[in-house]
């Protein structure tokens, strides 16, 4: 199966095309256009902006995607699309798109949750997961844990009750004044740092629940540079306590839930998920409580948002419906 996706949930715009037909998917295309080096300036996403934007690059990388694949209009066989949560202006650039697509070219259209897309985003290629599998979700703006038992078998176990873990690591780099958003900086900054140079709160992490919470950490870094001289060694030591403060946080919920319903797998998604740190305590911890749990993280650009994830989901779960019930929802959330 051959699968056009559109992802424009937020600042990037994406469009890619996937071969499914041998049982695997293989990326044939995939374009991604960010707005972001424009909100950077603004220290955040402004959303009046991200949205002109995807409807100035929509059918540009559409073009490209397709040039790129060297297949033909006629050779697709749907068409997939997010249609939510995120920014509404931004999705229904990309929804109205694919329902005029879909009309104009006679193609069945998919329409995918974002959230979900994240998780397929270890499911390109042939990576052999097996199921149950816990799911952590970690965006600029989510933290959630999920348990699947098999595809479109998704249970929400939690996820947090202010801030999202990427949200942490935005909000603690403006505090730092480091550009937006400020993950990959810290991450850099991180490695010339001590992560036991300040002992930063844990909030929730032994309350046995899967939820979170990261604004007391928050308040706990403001506290620590206010009125300080925010740079060098002091900045590298803020840094790198704290990633590990978020790292032992997450780590510690994912693998509670994973004991808890003995799964076989456990996978990370989400921007987050691009943080190497991140990638390699889940590892080691994993060995060093000698579980046997396979873990799995995407490449790391598919962490951040791409069509092809997009696509990826909607072959895995794949259901048609008619274009006209196709409508951007920006609060979607989980079934
Ligand atoms: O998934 P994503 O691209 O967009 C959303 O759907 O939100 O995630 C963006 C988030 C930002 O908060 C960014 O700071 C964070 O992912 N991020 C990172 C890293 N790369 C991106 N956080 C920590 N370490 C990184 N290397
Ligand atoms: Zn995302």
């Amino acid at each position: 199966m051959i699968i056009l996706a559109l992802e424009t949930s937020c600042d990037e715009t994406s469009a890619a095309v996937i071969d499914a037909s041998k049982d695997k998917v293989e990326i044939l295309s995939n374009v991604v256009s960010s707005s972001l080096p424009l909100h950077s300036k603004t220290g955040g996403i402004i959303p009046e902006i991200a949205a002109r934007e995807q409807v100035k690059f929509i059918i540009p990388v559409i073009e490209k995607a397709i040039e790129e694949c060297k297949l033909k209009i006629e050779n697709l066989d749907s068409i997939a699309v997010t249609y939510g949560p995120g920014l509404i202006g931004s999705l229904i650039v990309g929804v109205e798109t694919a329902r005029t697509l879909s009309l104009v070219w006679k193609k069945p259209i998919v329409p995918v949750n974002h959230l979900i897309g994240h998780i397929y985003a270890n499911f390109i290629g042939d990576p052999n997961i097996e199921f149950p599998a816990i799911a952590l979700i970690v965006s600029g703006g989510h933290t959630d844990l999920l348990l699947i038992k098999n595809h479109g078998k998704i249970k929400w176990l939690g996820g947090t009750r202010d801030d999202a873990a990427g949200e942490a690591f935005d909000k603690i780099g403006r505090l730092l004044n480091l550009p937006y958003p400020a993950g990959p900086t810290i991450e850099t900054l991180a490695k010339k740092g001590s992560p036991k140079a300040f002992d930063f709160p844990r909030p929730m992490i032994g309350s046995g629940d899967f939820d979170f919470s990261f604004s007391g950490l928050k308040a706990a870094v403001a506290r620590e540079v206010k009125g300080q001289d925010l740079s060098g060694e002091f900045v590298q030591n803020i840094c790198a306590s704290t990633q590990e403060a978020i790292t032992d946080i997450l780590i510690r919920k994912t693998l509670l839930a994973a004991k808890k319903d003995e799964v076989k797998s456990v996978l990370l998604g989400g921007g987050v998920a691009a943080n190497q740190k991140l990638r390699d305590e889940f590892k080691s911890s994993i060995a060093n409580g000698k579980l046997s749990i396979k873990f799995f993280a995407p490449p790391k650009n598919l962490c951040t948002d791409n069509a092809a994830m997009i696509a990826a989901a909607a072959f895995y779960n794949y259901k048609p419906i008619e274009w006209k019930k196709v409508t951007a929802s920006p609060e979607l959330y989980f079934d």
